[in-house]
């Protein structure tokens, strides 16, 4: 699917094809900038305040400046949707980086940050979601600041592509045998009633979708414990399932050669998917 025509920069919404950079922009040269996935079902964002604090927070763990104030990318992101028109289930991808300098690994002592977010039209993943699907294990090979949605994503990649040339649809990292998250999504394990996932450490990026799984479940009573699960109790569990913004809430029915529980998506995974559904419905009737 194609990428919409207007796309926000530092400098305001420009057409796709004005948008150039310089080979030695740091994004490319260092992975110096951070990125956030924003959701749009019928043409509304979702979650999008959070999704932009998230931003801010790993801006400043970074040291980056981002070119607007929070409002102001705000408005400005709502103009950009408004321009494309959109109106489908879509994608918003936005980066900041470190900008456009002679090659050096110091920061610039100019501060003049890059910034682009563009709209893309995306399915819903409706068929991963009714049936599961498959992960694979991997080793966490990734650096200590995984709280930071940094560019960086060289390790991430190299587990997708495994998994992906696996058959797998997620790798599951860990280290040492303790399950951090997927390459990119948070990994929730249910034993009995209760729900398992890595407490919001440095280990992990913090996912949006993760602290909505969280509310979900204080409404509904599903006691949820954030704490480290191992891979061994993979093999026990009776359900498991990955959260992302572009992936929502996908059941895992099999990691490795291992079937999970029945291999089938479980009662706990199925009712919080009835949660988000239910919480990302008002966006959906207004569009
Ligand atoms: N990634 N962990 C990692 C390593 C991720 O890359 C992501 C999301 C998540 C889930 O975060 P959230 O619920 O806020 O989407 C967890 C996005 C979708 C991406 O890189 O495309």
């Amino acid at each position: 699917m194609s990428v919409k025509p207007y796309v926000l920069t530092e400098r305001g919404v420009l057409r796709c094809e004005q948008v150039t950079y310089p080979m030695e922009e740091r994004g490319l040269q260092f992975g110096d900038g951070v990125y956030e996935v924003v959701s749009l079902y019928n043409g509304a964002y979702i979650w999008l305040q959070e999704h932009l604090d998230r931003l801010y927070r790993s801006a400043a763990a970074i040291r980056l400046s981002v070119p607007f104030a929070p409002e102001e990318l705000s408005e400005r992101l709502e103009q950009l949707r408004r321009m494309n028109d959109v109106h489908e289930d879509a994608i918003l991808y936005l980066q900041v980086t470190r900008g456009s300098f002679p090659r050096n690994h110091a920061f610039p002592t100019e501060n003049r940050p890059n910034l682009y977010a563009y709209i893309q039209p995306m399915a819903r993943k409706t068929d991963e979601m009714t049936h599961g699907v498959r992960a694979i294990l991997t080793k966490d090979v990734r650096w200590e600041y995984c709280y930071i949605k940094s560019l960086n994503l060289l390790p991430n990649v190299l587990a997708k592509q495994e998994a992906v040339e696996r058959g797998a649809f997620e790798a599951i990292l860990h280290r040492d045998g303790v399950v951090t998250e997927g390459s990119s999504s948070n990994m929730f394990l249910v034993k009995g009633e209760t729900v398992y996932t890595h407490p919001a450490t440095e280990r992990i990026l913090n996912g949006i979708v993760r602290t909505k799984v969280k509310q979900f479940c204080a409404d509904l009573g599903i006691p949820l414990i954030e704490k480290a699960f191992s891979v061994h109790d993979i093999a026990e569990a009776d359900e498991l399932f990955l959260t992302s913004t572009t992936s929502a809430i996908i059941p895992i029915i099999q990691v490795d050669d291992t079937t999970i529980g029945n291999g089938q998506p479980g009662t706990v995974t199925k009712s919080l998917q009835a949660a988000y559904q239910k919480a990302t419905q008002p966006a959906t009737s207004n569009a």
